[in-house]
């Protein structure tokens, strides 16, 4: 099975995550939170790059946010689409080169998805193209327990290495994720 396939499959079930549907109130108003606390004021302009189902896409298309997003599953843009293409666009498409114009965005959010670029330097430096100069690039990654992912020192080195000053936020809140969590979880920001 491809990872386009493993990811149409991951689809059916992926907003029964806490993290991922954001269906609990208080999960979602502190994603919100988080997030706002780290973006320029709305309007401006965010490509969500490995959208998934458009979770974060809408919560920020809600809080008054320009959203393109990008996933290469087209079972988690359909999705997406149905949930807020009304209000943000979607596009299938490879968020290692995503198909979005190069300093045209305010806002380059990502989460969960530069651990799995076959190179996350690349896409980096990629995605750092989008931004307008003073964008804002926003990574939520994780070395889980499953021993996916990346590492904060990991995702800080290659922002560092990329020419910009990470700053790190640790993530252990279970508000953020519905349960308690033993694993590294984290915001990296980064400013273009
Ligand atoms: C863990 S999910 C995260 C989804 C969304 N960012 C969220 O946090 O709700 C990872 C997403 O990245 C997408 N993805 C993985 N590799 C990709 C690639 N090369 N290009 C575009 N999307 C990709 C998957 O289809 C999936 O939707």
């Amino acid at each position: 099975m491809s990872d386009i396939d493993l990811w149409d499959t991951e689809a059916v079930t992926f907003d029964e995550a806490a993290d991922h549907g954001l269906a609990d109130p208080a999960c979602r108003a502190a994603w919100r939170d988080l997030l706002l606390e780290h973006l320029p004021a709305a309007p401006a302009k965010v490509a969500d790059l490995g959208c998934g189902t458009g979770t974060l896409s809408l919560l920020l298309a809600e809080e008054g946010y320009v959203v393109d997003g990008v996933d290469f599953s087209p079972e988690m843009v359909r999705r997406a689409q149905a949930k807020a293409g009304e209000v943000a666009t979607f596009t299938v498409g490879d968020a290692a080169e995503p198909p979005l114009a190069n300093a045209a965005y305010d806002v380059v959010l990502s989460r969960h998805v530069l651990w799995a670029m076959p190179s996350p330097a690349a896409a980096l430096e990629r995605w750092l193209a989008l931004l307008r100069p003073g964008g804002r690039l926003l990574l939520v990654e994780g070395n889980w327990s499953t021993g996916a992912g990346l590492s904060a020192e990991e995702t800080v080195g290659l922002v560092e290495a990329a020419g910009r000053e990470a700053v790190l936020r640790r993530m252990p809140e279970p508000v953020f994720w519905g349960r308690d969590i033993s694993d590294d979880r984290y915001l990296v920001t980064a400013t273009a």
